[in-house]
């Protein structure tokens, strides 16, 4: 068993092997390739049935890049995808439809991403329309269905997309997704751009479907707070990288990566006795054009030494069913400093002169 497939309970839908995405940089239309974005590079992850692995890093550092490669959106450079033990990375269009069907996205921007000269029930139809053959009365019973599930109302129906409030915006592309009866749902940052008591609305309402309806979701966010409630397991990823996967437990309780660390530390604590000392992530992403040589990480990393300047660490167990990418947890304990052993460690391990506070 490869330290991927062990971090899954059951079977997986979904299997991703070094999927990777480059893009073409041109200087002009006639110009050659004048470098390459290294958007995903070679990520490896599985998603069981009924499961929701929840996806999170900067801008910029490959998720919806990630989420479009393996909806086949985006053409893979290489790697492999596996939906319930097939390779559908080589299929054609023709081929890939049956899986189009189960394999469906709810993007962060419902406004750019539902077309604004259709009715809502239209937009939810037309799924169904394109994927099956019911009737008239049958696809407007299902639509119907699928309004009131998602908590939309029947007036609602003949309405187009602008007379929606964001959040309703929101439920009309889950309804959309539900219509063809997906198995998986690639959510794209899908309350990013919602207030937040409208955010927790939106991810119950998809926790409920999940239950009801056994979906899988591969949930993308920038903030971890948000990944919390509706994960199994989280996929933290760096610059077109995943340098940590572990079950939302114990990436929680026990980052081992400093990147997972430092997204963690920008985590409001609920309880205000409690404090969580701040590790401060100096300078900004680098270029995924220009991709730092040894750990991607090591530009920004307070605890980077001499291998991770050079060596660039790879996925591995460094816990039962958690895996991390960075050389303090596989090097033995007298190689390189130790983190995160007790707290007034991490105290003093606030790189760069960041001020600890809670
Ligand atoms: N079509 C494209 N052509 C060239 N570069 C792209 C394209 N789409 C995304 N990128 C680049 O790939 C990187 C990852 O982008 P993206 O997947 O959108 O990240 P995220 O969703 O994490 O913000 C970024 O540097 C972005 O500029
Ligand atoms: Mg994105």
């Amino acid at each position: 068993m490869t330290p991927v497939e062990s971090t899954v309970a059951s079977a997986p839908l979904l299997e991703v092997e070094a999927l990777t995405k480059h893009y073409d940089l041109r200087g002009g239309i006639f110009a050659r390739p004048a470098g390459k974005v290294h958007a995903v590079d070679e990520v490896s992850f599985a998603i069981a049935e009924g499961e929701t692995l929840g996806l999170v890093g900067e801008s910029g550092c490959g998720k919806s890049t990630l989420g479009k490669t393996l909806l086949r959106l985006v053409e893979p450079t290489a790697g492999s995808i596996v939906w319930r033990g097939r390779r559908i990375d080589q299929l054609d269009s023709g081929a890939m439809r049956p899986y189009r069907r189960e394999m469906q996205a709810v993007f962060q921007d419902p406004y750019a991403s539902l077309n604004p000269r259709m009715r809502a029930a239209d937009i939810v139809a037309e799924p169904i329309r394109n994927f099956e053959q019911s009737g008239p009365a049958e696809i407007r019973e299902r639509v119907a269905a699928l309004f009131d599930r998602v908590g939309l109302r029947a007036e609602q129906m003949p309405r187009y997309p602008y007379e929606f409030s964001g959040g309703q915006r929101q439920r009309l592309g889950i309804a959309r997704a539900l219509a063809p009866r997906p198995k998986l749902i690639v959510c794209d940052e899908p309350v990013s751009a919602l207030d937040v008591s409208v955010q927790a609305q939106v991810i119950n309402l998809l926790v409920d479907l999940q239950r009801e309806f056994g979906l899988s979701y591969l949930f993308v966010a920038h903030d971890l707070a948000v990944v919390e409630h509706i994960s199994h397991r989280v996929a933290v990823m760096y610059l077109g990288r995943i340098v940590e996967l572990t079950s939302t437990r114990a990436l929680f309780g026990s980052p081992l990566h400093p990147y997972a660390e430092a997204l963690l530390a920008a985590v409001p604590v609920p309880d205000p006795t409690v404090r969580r000392e701040r590790l401060i992530l100096a300078g900004d992403v680098p270029s995924p054009i220009k991709i730092p040589t040894g750990c991607r990480f090591h530009t920004r990393c307070p605890y980077a030494f001499d291998r991770c300047r050079v060596e660039e660490p790879t996925l591995k167990e460094a816990a039962p069913a958690h895996l991390v990418a960075c050389h303090l947890r596989e090097a033995p304990a007298s190689v390189g400093p130790a983190i995160r052993s007790d707290d007034a460690q991490r105290g003093k391990a606030t790189p760069n002169g960041g001020v600890p506070h809670g």
